[in-house]
């Protein structure tokens, strides 16, 4: 057929026809699944071209076999076998590769095949080739048991239209998930590789942590931090609000910890002029300035009664009342708590609010103390010397053990004291042994009891510090293992 033939064609296309293009060339613009495609394909052949069933099959060139996609069939019996249609019109369009018409099916040589009775009775035939980069990659067929008058060239005309539309929109939904899927892939990965700002570590713990950073990041959720001090609790929730969509707004923080209820309350909710002596005009406090942003409370355990009270109302009702004031206002701020403290024991001995935990404890995150990520240890010290600006420093194979041994009772900020005193004491180009100087906690310094009582507690901390592990607490100790069994023993205990 000729340019100018098709034009006649085209001419003469009937508003249906017309119609049916339209909309399928419609999802060439649209993100649509492969599926959606092929089905809407097949409604319009059935309903332009008059058919009683129409078929879309996949061609395998390596098998030079048929895969049944989808079928339609005009009572919504729906046929879902490829031998209840032709085979040889699919060969034909595939040997072709072009439409192929036929009227009178069953007189055709090499085409009547009777392996079904429904086939036995078709009588008019179009077929039409899917084709991609010059290969026929799959068939639509329509046929009909009656002879139809509208199984006409201009419908083999319209339905090779249909068939380029279909196989562009194809092409381009299949690229489309393909693209999904890496894109999802990806993310997965990134989110597994992605670091958390400022944290240093990649133990198993560590990257554990991060993944849960970045997950929560992601979500408005209020989050508890759990970990002994010094373990990055504040690092920690200062990384969710900067991985957060509340980035670009304010992070502000309020420790908690050994300060005047008053004063606590005041900063927190803030005052109107006249609420107490000196308070001379209004005051936003800090959860109000923090709108849109995120709000850490540090040290949340030792806030009073009353407080817990006010806060509660807080994450209840997404409001707060200055001091002084009646007006409620509305805040939207996220809440980050962290705590070294046992708080469901606290709950427990009835000194921390049941329903505050609750609230508060929406994602426990608990970060690990350094003695079980010793292996973070030579990547936190080398980062502390370089942050400390003295990155030509080398850290000694010796100083490594020795830093490595210990059980850090204070965590990376304890670990950060020594790199600096290190750095301090240190001349020569490499840290040695005796530039690691680790003080004992004030804690043992402070005790008034007895040699034996000192010994029994020492031994139980540093027992529950290694998870009751024997060996590593003689190590700590600077004793035998031996030594330590024994001396539990003595004490009796198991
Ligand atoms: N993973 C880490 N990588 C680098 N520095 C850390 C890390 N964790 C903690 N630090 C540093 O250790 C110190 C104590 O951390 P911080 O967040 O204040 O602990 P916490 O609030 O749990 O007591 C800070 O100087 C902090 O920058
Ligand atoms: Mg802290």
């Amino acid at each position: 057929m000729n340019i100018v033939d098709k034009f006649g064609y085209i001419k003469n296309l009937s508003r249906e026809q017309f119609e049916a293009l339209q909309s399928i060339s419609q999802l060439l613009n649209r993100e649509v699944y492969e599926e959606d495609i092929v089905n809407d394909m097949l409604d319009w052949v059935l309903h332009v071209v008059n058919a009683e069933r129409v078929v879309f099959a996949r061609y395998e060139l390596a098998g030079e076999s048929f895969q049944l996609i989808a079928s339609r069939n005009v009572n919504k019996k729906v046929t879902n076998r490829l031998e209840d249609f032709s085979v040889g019109i699919f060969r034909q369009v595939v040997l072709r590769k072009q439409p192929v018409l036929y009227h009178d099916v069953q007189n055709e040589q090499g085409l009547s095949q009777f392996a079904s009775v429904l086939i036995k009775k078709i009588r008019s035939v179009i077929g039409v080739p899917l084709i991609k980069n010059d290969e026929v990659w799959g068939v639509i067929v329509a046929d009909s048991q009656s002879d139809r008058r509208e199984f006409t060239d201009s419908n083999l005309l319209f339905l090779n239209f249909i068939a380029n539309l279909v196989s562009l929109a194809l092409d381009r939904a299949v690229k489309l998930r393909v693209l999904a899927e890496d894109n999802l892939l990806l993310k997965r990965q990134v989110e597994e590789f992605r670091e958390v700002p400022d944290m240093i570590g990649s133990s198993k713990a560590m990257k554990d942590l991060f993944k849960l950073i970045n997950r929560v990041a992601a979500s408005d959720a209020t989050v508890l931090l759990l970990g002994e001090s010094g373990t990055g609790k504040d690092l920690a929730a200062n990384a969710i609000h900067r991985l957060s969509s509340r980035r670009e707004n304010p992070f502000l923080a309020q420790f908690c910890g050994s300060i005047p209820d008053s004063l606590l309350e005041s900063e927190l909710f803030g005052y109107k002029r006249g609420a107490f002596t000196g308070a001379a005009g209004d005051k936003k406090g800090l959860l109000e300035a923090a709108d849109n942003g995120t709000f850490f409370l540090d040290e949340i355990a030792d806030i009073s009664q009353a407080l817990q009270a006010k806060l509660l109302r807080v994450l209840e009702n997404r409001e707060i009342i200055r001091l002084g004031d009646t007006q409620p206002r509305k805040i939207n701020v996220r809440i980050i708590t962290a705590t070294n403290k046992d708080l469901q024991q606290m709950v427990k001995e009835g000194t921390f609010r049941e329903d505050l935990f609750y609230r508060l404890n929406v994602f426990p995150i608990r970060i690990p103390p350094l003695r079980e990520r010793k292996e973070d240890i030579s990547l936190l010290a080398q980062h502390f010397i370089e942050k400390l600006g003295r990155s030509e420093l080398k850290l000694g194979r010796f100083s490594l053990l020795k830093l490595e041994k210990y059980h850090w009772p204070g965590n990376i900020r304890q670990l950060l004291n020594v790199i600096q005193r290190a750095l301090i004491l240190c001349d020569g180009e490499r840290i040695e042994e005796e530039h690691i100087i680790i003080e004992e906690q004030q804690e043992t310094m402070s005790f008034s009891g007895t040699m034996e009582e000192f010994e029994k507690r020492l031994l139980l901390k540093r027992l529950e510090e290694h998870n009751g592990n024997r060996t590593q607490t003689a190590e700590s100790l600077g004793v035998s293992v031996r030594w330590v069994q024994l001396k539990l023993k003595e004490m009796d205990i198991k």
